[in-house]
């Protein structure tokens, strides 16, 4: 039998397992990303882990998230990111220098490679046939260590495209239509491998969008094919030599098929709060927008932002409302700058700011209250713009302009018939990218060879091994869908102490609870309980430390989402998948014991525990972890794991 593109690269890189969908493997990694927030406690991790250099053939640490330095304790934190690229051999990306994604596959995301990054929009080079995995820190340290990554091997489906995008849809629409189709759990456990026809139309900026958002469906990873529109973006990009040509076999056999003709899509929109609420864009037209914001590793491109600013070219933005547009990386930001698109674009009253992530997780032009804020992000989760209550609208740069033009949400085919003179701008690549490199320090010219910690900078957590008791108060009982961002908030005020857990952690649920971190201080072992898809979101690990520092022992939740569920193994915490039954009738307070010897059942393969409520009634909690999680468990986590295991070697 034949095989997918996404089989041939893991099995070029295998090290351990199968490729039998829902089976264990571990894979090589050839490069590593990390980024601000989650990249100083990778390498805290690393440092424990007490190797002198980097293994994989590249790591990168960008500084994208929060590039603002209005704290020390943010600036401190770059520092030391550079003192430990510069150390251990990494190159650095300086903040400013543009979002993670962005760069990184401008810079180094080759086809038929496997990377790993600790931030979970990693598979957007799957765009240029690279193989890219989000992982919790932890993962990306051990990775970087040149341990292999352990992922469950996803089911692949066939995403076959038909048809070109007719004017004025765009890559994002296509996303948006996977979404509003497969909602945001429909890709859990898959890999979408993209196909057929409509993919030659399609240019690597285009497909990146796509493999950027399919994180959004809760896919292991995205991928395209490599074919002439590869060559030419490498070839754009000054790296044509590391094109490889790559292909499922005409055989391969899929786990699924979902087609879409890109001729029938249309603009669509995500409405608040929750990036599978799509509809089009005609559905809600008319209502009163106060911000737009172009910008994002999704839609932070060259290709993206142009049309925009074409769009509004010899125009005015509405007198009631702001436009920002945040390049994704410094080479767009430049190349518009050399091309007059900045001075088009502030003519029209938008405000281009430096290349950051930013406003997507609330670090800077925060909404006002009770408006609405139409963005080219990813994410519209409540609250993650900076404000609670938000009304964030995710849609394409096209749509975005037009609502700036008009001051409120309309198809930007209307405002064109309207307008009588504006023509589908469509997606053009430059020339060449031949942007400065200035920002990026490679491992060869590295500044520092020691780290350096500012007082803000702590200690890496550690757990006790397993024991035979897990038995607690459950402190809260959260709906379905809760998200990273709910577990520790990214918002400035909080993320600038993410290199400190003890401080950080007094944050931990805060948006569902206020005093859940007090509550939990207060009594030394206790547990969660959610509903679906509990972790959704990001692959901030401090969402799984952070609860283990206070004291969470187990979470039970009707499912779980990947990366988190991975985080949750990695710091010792035992998820437990519970029914619907089981959930409706536990409530917060309740007392709530694994009536077995948890770590005798978890060394013997157990697949499922008795779990005793109140001391009154029982219920059974599935329990699926692999071999290897077990043991991870069993020593109380990952970090303390692996530090035995390379003392052992
Ligand atoms: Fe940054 Fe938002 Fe992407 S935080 S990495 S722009 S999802």
């Amino acid at each position: 039998m034949g095989q997918t593109l996404t089989e041939k690269i893991l099995d070029d890189h295998l090290v351990e397992g199968d490729l039998e969908p829902g089976e264990e493997i571990g894979i090589e990694i050839d490069q590593v990303l990390t980024q601000d927030t989650t990249g100083t406690m990778v390498w805290l991790q690393f440092e424990a882990l007490e190797l002198d250099e980097v293994q994989t053939e590249l790591a990168a640490q960008y500084c994208d998230h929060q590039t603002y330095q209005f704290d020390f304790k943010n600036t401190d934190d770059h520092r030391f990111l550079r003192s430990a690229a510069g150390t251990y051999g990494a190159y650095f990306s300086r903040p400013g220098n543009g979002i993670c994604h962005n760069v990184h596959k401008e810079n180094f995301a080759a086809p038929g490679k496997t990377m790993l990054g600790s931030d979970s929009h990693t598979p957007t080079p799957g765009g240029l046939g690279e193989l890219a995995i989000g992982a919790g820190g932890l993962d990306v340290a051990v990775a970087m260590g040149g341990g292999p990554y352990f992922v469950e091997m996803p089911e692949v489906v066939n995403v076959r495209l038909e048809g070109e995008l007719p004017d004025w849809a765009s890559a994002k629409d296509l996303i948006l239509e996977l979404l509003r189709r497969l909602s945001v759990k429909g890709g859990v456990g898959k890999v979408f491998e993209y196909s057929g026809p409509g993919v030659e139309s399609l240019s690597v900026p285009e497909r990146t969008t796509i493999t950027n958002m399919g994180t959004e469906l809760g896919a292991t990873t995205s991928i395209f094919p490599t074919d002439e529109q590869t060559k030419d973006y490498l070839d754009r990009q000054g790296r044509g030599d590391q094109f490889v040509e790559l292909s499922p076999d005409d055989d391969a056999e899929y786990a699924d098929e979902i087609v879409v003709d890109l001729s029938d899509l249309e603009p669509l929109i995500s409405c608040p709060s929750m990036p599978d609420n799509v509809v089009p864009v005609r559905e809600v037209a008319g209502t009163d927008v106060e911000q737009v914001i172009i910008g994002s590793c999704t839609n932070g491109g060259y290709e993206d932002i142009l049309p925009a600013a074409k769009m509004v070219e010899g125009r005015e933005i509405k007198k009631d409302l702001e436009m920002i547009v945040a390049p994704g990386s410094k080479q767009a930001g430049e190349l518009l700058a050399r091309e007059g698109w900045t001075a088009e674009l502030m003519a029209a009253g938008v405000n281009v700011s430096e290349a950051t992530c930013g406003p997507c997780i609330g670090i800077g032009h925060v909404p006002a209250s009770d408006s609405v804020s139409l963005r080219t992000f990813n994410r519209n989760f409540e609250g993650r713009s900076g404000i609670e209550n938000d009304s964030v609208y995710l849609c394409s740069p096209q749509v975005a302009a037009a609502a700036a033009l008009k001051g409120e949400i309309v198809d930007p085919r209307d405002l064109a018939d309207e307008l009588g003179d504006m023509d589908a701008p469509g997606v053009e690549l430059p020339e060449k990218y031949d942007g400065s490199k200035a920002d990026i320090i490679r491992p060869d010219e590295a500044v520092d060879d020691e780290l350096i910690k500012g007082p803000n900078i702590g200690d890496v957590p550690l757990k006790d091994p397993l024991g035979a008791d897990i038995h607690g108060e459950t402190l809260l009982k959260m709906g379905d869908n809760i998200t990273t961002d709910h577990i520790i908030p990214a918002t400035s005020d909080i993320l600038k102490f993410r290199s400190n857990i003890e401080r950080l952690s007094e944050f931990t649920l805060s948006r569902v609870d206020d005093t859940f971190a007090e509550r939990a201080k207060a009594t030394d072992h206790s547990v969660l309980v959610a509903g679906e898809n509990y972790g959704q979101g990001s692959s901030r690990e401090h969402a799984a430390m952070c609860p283990m520092y206070l004291g969470v022992e187990a979470v039970l939740a009707q499912s779980f989402a990947r990366i988190h569920k991975a985080n949750l193994y990695n710091f010792g915490l035992l998820p437990l998948t519970i029914d619907e039954e089981t959930y409706d009738r536990i409530e917060q307070g309740d007392d709530i014991e694994v009536v077995d010897d948890v770590a005798a059942a978890v060394e013997n393969g157990a697949e499922e525990f008795t779990i005793r409520v109140n001391g009154d009634w029982e219920a059974t909690a599935q329990f699926d972890a692999s071999e290897r999680e077990r043991e991870i468990l069993a020593a109380g986590g990952k970090l303390t794991l692996t530090k035995q295991q390379y003392a052992d070697d």
